[in-house]
């Protein structure tokens, strides 16, 4: 980045330039009709180097690209300096300016492998193994709660990257659960949230994870401490709270003060971000519910796609090319937003998790240095699973005025082969049906040949597939742990190498802090109107609203 706008580079100018004067010849049925090559161009597969075998194909060919595009838009990571910032962020440079920590959610799965000169690292196989031996205590019943029964229930209280990560994993990886052991999360401060999962866990046999990085979260901590009144009404000694709670922080001051011993506190380190906690403490929810050696093995596939980011030539490179293509829509085609479309019902959670992965990443207006860019940085992410889509938003993908990147994932295997796997069969034609009819429409002489000579002129247009629509296909052969770990790091890494194009800092949070105070200042007011106070007049009269109407 060197200081520099990514608008400064000549990398960017000359795509400019390509997207000006090329973009309306940029038409994905001739670019098909023209190279019958095309396809293998520009998809790759993945083949983990090493660890539990992983592969996956990424077909790219469906994108308003060439390959002098693709050249330029692999110079422009070239020239934002995108292999030195990677192997600083490997090495443990604080590349987290404005915090000055450094990025080492790679260390968490790293398995001694390289060297990393940062203090905690080396602490990092002593948390797995906690982590092991209390998961491995619950899930066979030996951990028994404060009148001798084992533990059937936890309860996950978090949020933001201290529940999103752990609710979508246990989501995609259910075929591996203990089916008995019953999970649940909390995280909004709505007592609905508690109040609906209590309801169904009974003190002597539930687990509460208290996860919270900084252990100072309002909502965390206020569910937590109405979690342990609601158990302690119950179990009444306070000592009991040892068997039912324990905490996944770095805060140790401040989980020893909630009431939880140092013993049942799993440790994690600041160069860990919230939203790339998951391979940490924050994991053990995971652990519990598919058991420390699937956990494992998402951790073993994950480092196997760090060592692809970390080793692979940028042409080769797979989160580099996502990275990159996503870079030509946001920046030259003006796209607002990208698409993340999982044709796997465990996949359910995929886009709320990199909702925060990306958006609070890359969400930036400043560069690291300081400059206001004058270019688009982080996409909306957004999506949803499987087919239901196509019958609710995708209307808009097809036909609308708006150009949404989309990335298409699915299984070639299903864990639930219902009837023979006609289920699955039908799941994938969709899978597959949806890129090409994005990608090549339907034109307005193909409507007119199906509706015949009589057929109306709107009807007619109404009809009409524009197509040139860009997707991203990501074909693997079964959702596995080691598979799950190597396409999230594939997002995590696309989103560093966007993140270092835009020149800003994909790893600190800022923005969630002035809603933060703003609360805090209201909730010392909303007893009484009169002591409201230095609001808008909107915001007074929305309080005012609230104080005549609420019935507590
Ligand atoms: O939303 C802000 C944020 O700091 C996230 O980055 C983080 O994942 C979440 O809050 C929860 O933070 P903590 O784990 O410290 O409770």
């Amino acid at each position: 980045m060197s200081g520099r706008l990514a608008s400064d580079y000549s990398s960017w100018k000359k795509l400019q330039q390509i997207y000006d004067s090329e973009h309306s010849n940029l038409v994905l049925k001739d670019l098909f009709a023209q190279d019958p090559a095309r396809f293998s161009k520009f998809s790759r597969e993945y083949v983990s180097p090493d660890g539990p075998p992983v592969t996956f194909l990424l077909d790219f060919s469906k994108n308003l690209i060439t390959e002098p595009i693709l050249g330029t838009l692999l110079d422009l990571a070239r020239e934002a300096e995108l292999e030195t910032y990677r192997d600083k962020m490997f090495a443990g440079e604080h590349i987290n300016t404005s915090e000055d920590r450094a990025v080492l959610h790679a260390a968490l799965r790293n398995f001694d492998e390289w060297k990393i000169a940062e203090a905690g690292v080396d602490e990092v196989s002593g948390v797995l193994a906690h982590i092991k031996e209390f998961s491995e205590a619950v899930r066979s019943g030996a951990w028994k709660g404060y009148t001798g029964k084992p533990i059937n229930t936890i309860v996950n209280i978090g949020i933001g990257g201290s529940d999103l990560g752990p609710v979508m994993v246990t989501e995609a990886l259910k075929p591996y659960s203990k089916r008995d052991l019953n999970a649940h999360f909390v995280s909004n401060i709505d007592g609905t949230h508690l109040a609906e999962t209590l309801l169904v866990c009974d003190p002597e046999t539930t687990l509460f994870i208290i996860a919270s990085k900084t252990f100072t979260t309002q909502e965390t901590i206020t569910n937590a401490t109405s979690a342990r009144d609601w158990f302690l009404s119950t179990a009444k000694d306070k000592a009991h709270v040892a068997k039912h709670f324990v905490a996944l922080s770095t805060n140790t001051k401040a989980v020893t003060e909630f009431g939880i011993s140092s013993e049942n506190m799993f440790q994690f380190w600041d160069w860990v971000g919230g939203r790339y906690s998951l391979w940490s403490a924050i994991g053990l929810s995971i652990a519990l519910v598919i058991g420390y050696d699937n956990f494992e093995e998402l951790l073993k596939g994950a480092h196997g796609m760090d060592k692809h980011f970390r080793t692979a030539p940028l042409d080769q490179n797979l989160p580099v090319l996502l990275a990159v293509v996503g870079v030509w829509y946001n920046d030259f085609y003006g796209a607002q937003t990208h698409a993340l479309l999982p044709y796997d019902q465990y996949l359910h959670k995929f886009a709320d998790y990199f909702q925060q992965g990306d958006m609070e990443s890359n969400g930036k207006s400043v560069t690291k240095g300081g400059q206001r860019v004058n270019y688009q940085t982080g996409p909306i992410i957004w999506g949803a699973a499987g087919t239901n889509g196509q019958h609710s938003f995708y209307q808009l993908v097809h036909q609308g005025t708006k150009i949404i990147p989309a990335d298409f994932l699915a299984p070639a295997t299903t864990h639930n082969p219902i009837a023979h796997s006609k289920h699955h069969r039908i799941l994938l034609s969709n899978f597959f049906a949806q890129p090409e009819a994005l990608a090549f429409g339907k034109t307005e002489e193909e409507v007119r040949k199906e509706l015949g000579v009589n057929a109306s002129e709107p009807l007619v247009k109404s009809k009409v597939f524009e197509g040139n629509r860009p997707s991203n296909s990501i074909l693997f052969p079964l959702l596995t742990p080691a598979t799950l770990g190597a396409l999230i790091v594939l997002y995590e890494h696309k989103i560093f190498t966007q993140g270092v194009i835009w020149g800003i800092n994909s790893f600190d949070q800022m923005g969630v802090e002035l809603g933060k105070v703003l609360a805090k200042n209201i909730l010392a007011q909303l007893e009484k109107p009169e002591d409201v106070k230095s609001h808008d007049s909107s915001t007074t009269g929305l309080i005012h609203y609230y104080q005549k109407h609420r019935k507590e």
